[in-house]
């Protein structure tokens, strides 16, 4: 079963941003993987830097099509994208540096987060950009 499960009522109308959206489910069902899996260190880590970039990747996209179509909340949008980079980046570095360990906590803030976000703030844009 999917940790973290893609469905119609999180879709923007945005065929490249809904796409985004399911490779980044993807990526947070391989860490959610990794740590359950207890798989090692190596492939946790390349498991969050996949995750962050690709976010990243994702985040600036969005962020460009918001700002073509003058998207009204476009700052508080940028502020919420920025505050989840920082907490991911976070973790990362608290992971690596050995003063966090992985727990289903991370990996349920991380889907709680996302998934509040597409269904809260990216459905403000939905069929505007
Ligand atoms: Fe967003």
């Amino acid at each position: 079963m999917e940790y973290i499960k893609w469905s119609d009522e999180l879709s923007v109308d945005n065929l490249i941003i809904d796409k985004q959206h399911k490779e980044l489910f993807r990526l947070i069902n391989d860490f959610y993987k990794a740590i359950v899996e207890k798989k090692n260190e190596e492939a946790i880590k390349k498991a969050i830097v996949d995750m962050e970039n690709y976010t990243r990747t994702h985040f600036s996209s969005e962020e460009i099509m918001m700002k073509n179509a003058d998207h009204v909340d476009l700052e508080k949008h940028l502020n919420e994208h920025k505050a989840f980079i920082d907490k991911v980046r976070d973790l990362k570095e608290r992971y690596n540096q050995g003063r966090l360990i992985l727990s289903l906590e991370v990996t349920n803030f991380i889907k709680e987060w996302i998934t509040n976000h597409i269904k809260v703030t990216d459905q403000k844009y939905k069929g505007k950009i």
